[in-house]
């Protein structure tokens, strides 16, 4: 096969979503939306303590009501077979490592646990049901607090289990301390939780007494399959999960939540197909969050700016049950070239629920602490922060020592900083103003994150018509995966987007991994390729067997605008040619693909660079982000549209990370008072300012066929510290705890 430089796509680099007009239509079906008949209405009944036991539960009133099907608590529910596993199956919920076993025990752990789960024809009447119930409880001593209580914070048991504490060191420990110049400084973030728009939802439809079909929100589709078929005990072929659609998730969706469970079990129960959908004020307890985190960061350089020394201590909150952990600390081993590096991570077990990776995740939270102080540390060396960065570029992989797969960060720090006009400002805190008298100030942050590409499986069928079907149990939580999915095809195919259809979200596909973690394209789209390939293999073998010209061998063939062709002219077919003289009405391949020894001679990461102007009012503290330029090392681009909406999205996360979002909890009842849209703050269409989304658009030459790195997670990665950086520069005080509200400028 001639045309091996696949991927240059100029054609379509900016092609439309091909389900752009069904979501904007409403024609898109989210999980919760599938018109199922027979349908009944779940509705969860949650705790009003943090941690103690049930006595008692009334639910006389709720059972009496109409239209009620039944009512479900750990006093009558059946059991789950899978729940008889684990360390400590007696104990239920409470097993520690386990997740929560909804409905196995009276023991609550946190305040908003599900007690107690309604089924009724009706939604309304599951609600009004809900709210008939009462509980007694049992109370115990809790703890929600997690300053009060970062004394009591440990190494994970996983890691302690392993004879270690987790704690990296590369060099001398503390190195810092003996640095001419050094900064110590603690970072907090607090509580934020996704909340995308799109509730999380469930329709469990038990199509025989061993079989299921749920309609589900998930980034997982094999990930819910293996999680019911466990806890159910029956053949993961015998749970069917559809995902078609997804209104956002950012990773609350990527493991299967006790909701799920509850689901499926009622739906069992009552033999009619159950539809749960958790509420807003549900959101902030029963499917994960960003983790309240502290961290110490600890910089020492020579004069002239050289690191010397980076140490970086993390306390992450966790629930009281499972231990939560993500790589906070990871970015300071690999991100600047540093001969000593330590960190160190611990875990504080509160009563809440458990946390979960968040956008960008842990790599987010510690880049917002270790480029924060990074922009200290060039204040105290009088350096220009680019400056500092420049001189401690890590030219290799300094954690793995090996050569990086491709970095463009340079090239990002000098296109995002030439767009913002960068070296026009004034770099003296508080000593730049607007003409309507606000502070004006400029701030960069740094992005990073793994470029994952892990095992996929698609399949394609050609039609005599000459359209091709792909399909895998990917997901598309808003990348615009089938989009991108559909460009990689035409291009290796060489027919016109419009011809393929991609089709994702169903667990009966060729076998995906989650989509998470920026690596659908790179994993997915290796799939597609190599599935692609394949078909034009099988096309060639076709054409170059017939008769005439059994001299050309299949591998000489061209394939161009949907036709094979021989050097020689003596073949010169379409596709739909080829099906037509073989009488075959469709043509099929299947291919699987995974990375290679690639990932042990090079390694892979995004990069990307953030850049923020922002205006602060000098009298109310009040900050507005102005102008922001985020440019991003991400490999080949598949399509500047899909992608750039991608570094729009992660940068507004950024900015609300920054200024707005946290969930606040009262200490007195282990309670979030804001647990709705109202009072928990993201940004509105008004807080955001133009974003320039800039990719420097070269392909890495080892990572994929494609040359395509991940984008989701560096888009947020590295933009919390921009803007706190910039109000810095405009003020000239350090906000070290987020989010940077106008009560802590003032
Ligand atoms: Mo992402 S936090 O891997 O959905």
């Amino acid at each position: 096969m001639k045309k091996q430089d696949f991927f240059n796509l100029e054609a379509v680099e900016a092609m439309d979503r091909v389900d752009g007009r069904l979501k904007v239509t409403g024609a898109a079906r989210y999980s919760a939306e599938f018109p199922i008949p027979k349908l009944t209405y779940g509705v969860l009944a949650t705790s009003t303590i943090a941690s103690g036991k049930i006595q008692s539960l009334d639910t006389k009133k709720a059972e009496r009501a109409p239209g009620v099907l039944a009512v479900i608590s750990h006093f009558n529910a059946p059991k789950i077979p899978g729940y008889s596993e684990g360390s400590n199956p007696a104990k239920g919920a409470t097993t520690k490592g386990q997740p929560l076993r909804i409905f196995s025990d009276d023991i609550i752990m946190f305040y908003g646990q599900p007690i107690a789960l309604v089924v009724a024809d009706t939604l309304e009447r599951a609600q009004f049901a809900a709210g008939q119930i009462s509980a007694q409880y049992q109370k115990a001593d809790f703890q929600t607090d997690f300053d009060g209580n970062v004394s009591h914070a440990d190494y994970p048991a996983q890691a302690k289990n392993r004879n270690s504490t987790g704690d990296y060191v590369r060099g001398e420990v503390d190195a810092y301390k003996k640095a001419p110049v050094k900064i110590e400084a603690e970072y907090v973030i607090p509580t934020e939780v996704h909340n995308p728009m799109e509730l999380q939802s469930i329709i469990a439809v038990w199509d025989a007494a061993d079989k299921v079909t749920v309609y589900d929100k998930t980034q997982s589709l094999k990930g819910a399959q293996g999680t019911i078929a466990q806890a159910f005990k029956i053949p993961a072929e015998n749970v069917q999960v559809v995902a078609t659609y997804v209104g956002g998730a950012f990773g609350n969706a990527l493991r299967t939540w006790p909701h799920e469970i509850a689901a499926v079990m009622a739906a069992q129960k009552v033999g009619r197909p159950v539809k749960l959908v958790v509420n807003r004020e549900q959101m902030f307890t029963m499917v994960g969050y960003r983790p309240y985190t502290w961290q110490k960061v600890s910089l020492g350089a020579t004069a002239d700016g050289k690191l010397v020394g980076i140490s970086h201590e993390v306390i992450g909150q966790t629930s009281a049950y499972e231990e939560f952990t993500e790589g906070t600390v990871n970015v300071s081993k690999f991100l600047y070239a540093c001969p000593n590096v330590n960190t160190s991570y611990k875990i504080l077990p509160l009563n809440v629920s458990t946390p979960t990776w968040m956008r960008g995740p842990g790599e987010a939270s510690g880049a917002f602490a270790l480029d924060c102080a990074m922009d200290e540390l060039a204040y105290q060396l009088n350096l220009d922060p680019i400056e500092l960065r420049l001189r401690n570029h890590a030219d290799i992989d300094p954690e793995r020592n090996l050569p990086w797969s491709s970095k463009y960060l340079k090239e990002c720090y000098q296109e995002a900083a030439q767009r913002i006009g960068w070296f026009k400002r004034n770099p003296k805190p508080r000593s730049m103003q607007s003409e309507d008298g606000m502070l004006v100030g400029y701030g960069m942050g740094t992005g990073s994150f793994s470029a994952g590409r892990s095992a996929a499986t698609a399949s394609i069928q050609m039609s005599a018509d000459g359209t091709y079907t792909i399909q895998c149990a990917t997901t598309d939580i808003g990348p615009g995966t089938a989009t991108a999915m559909v460009q990689i095809a035409s291009d290796v195919l060489q027919v016109p987007a419009d011809k393929i259809k991609f089709q994702l979200g169903n667990s009966s596909f060729p076998k995906a991994p989650s989509q998470g973690g920026s690596s659908t394209v790179s994993t997915v789209g290796s799939a597609v390729t190599a599935v692609c390939v394949s078909l034009k293999q099988k096309l060639a073998a076709l054409a170059a067997g017939q008769g005439e010209s059994a001299a050309v061998k299949p591998a000489d063939l061209v394939f161009e605008n949907g036709k094979i062709s021989s050097k020689d002219q003596s073949i010169n077919i379409s596709y739909t040619d080829v099906l037509k003289k073989h009488s075959l009405p469709s043509l099929d391949a299947t291919e699987e693909s995974r990375a290679g020894a690639e990932r042990q001679k090079y390694s892979f990461y995004s990069f990307s660079v953030h850049f923020v102007e922002v205006h602060v009012h000098p009298a109310t503290g009040q900050v507005r982000v102005k102008r922001v330029v985020s440019c991003a090392d991400a490999g080949k681009i598949i399509n500047q549209k899909t992608a750039g909406s991608q570094v729009i999205g992660g940068a507004i996360g950024g900015i609300g990370m920054a200024l707005m979002e946290e969930a606040i909890m009262d200490n007195r009842f282990g309670r979030y008072v804001n647990n709705n849209f109202a009072d928990y703050h993201v940004p509105v269409h008004a807080d955001i300012p133009h974003i320039d989304a800039v990719f420097i658009d070269k392909k890495d030459p080892y990572i994929n066929p494609m040359g395509s790195k991940g984008v989701g997670e560096i888009s947020l990665i590295g933009m919390a510290a921009a803007v706190a950086n910039a109000v810095f520069h405009a003020t000239g005080k350090r906000v070290r705890d987020l989010p940077i509200t106008p009560d802590k400028l003032i």
